[in-house]
């Protein structure tokens, strides 16, 4: 099974992904392998990382397309180099910036996860940290959904919580909070890499 890898920046969740694959033998356990890396900025510091580690990697400039249908469609088509009928991938957002179309999710539904910076259903979108704080709660976290048409809605399929101390900016939070999504990103796809 090809795990393809969308990000927009550093990529650290895509390289504890790889990390994890390549130290738990995820291909000799599940026939599974990171087999590309796409991004739709030419400067994401995690496509050095990517190169590094011998992983195909494209770019995709989404200032390029004139329709968000457009940019997806020209997405699939990359994908479609590391996806087949008898062998689907699994295609794994990871701080990948970009709101996809109906089109895109319906076509990967199952096989489609994301990570996003909050405990959902609490706080879907941006700047969760610092929404978080300005509500007062207590603990904040990370969690792991599959895809559907809905922003950072879906099944979930892990979570982390991480508690709020004195002082805790969102800068603060958003580090602490990454150590554990480095965590749950790879256990949550090794588990749905048990299944399908
Ligand atoms: C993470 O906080 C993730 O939850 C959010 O964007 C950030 C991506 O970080 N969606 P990285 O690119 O994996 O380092």
């Amino acid at each position: 099974k090809n795990i393809v890898i969308l990000i927009s920046g550093s990529g650290s969740n895509m390289a504890a992904i790889v990390k994890t694959a390549q130290r738990e033998g995820w291909q000799d356990k599940f026939g599974a392998r990171v087999a590309a890396v796409i991004s739709n900025k030419a400067s994401a510091a995690g496509l050095v990382f990517a190169r590094e580690h011998g992983i195909a990697t494209e770019v995709l400039e989404h200032k390029a397309f004139a329709s968000r249908e457009a940019f997806d469609a020209a997405l699939v088509q990359i994908i479609d180099h590391f996806d087949a009928p008898e062998q689907p991938a699994l295609v794994v957002l990871a701080g990948f910036m970009r709101i996809l179309t109906p089109a895109f999710v319906g076509r990967y539904t199952g096989r489609l996860l994301n990570i996003h910076p909050s405990l959902l259903p609490a706080f879907p979108g941006l700047h969760t940290y610092q929404r978080a704080l300005d509500a007062g709660c207590k603990v904040v976290g990370a969690t792991v959904h599959q895809v559907t048409a809905e922003l950072d809605h879906g099944p979930i399929l892990a979570q982390a919580a991480v508690p709020v101390l004195p002082g805790d900016t969102a800068d603060r939070l958003a580090g602490r909070v990454l150590t554990q999504e480095h965590l749950i990103y790879p256990r949550a796809i090794a588990d749905l890499l048990q299944k399908i």
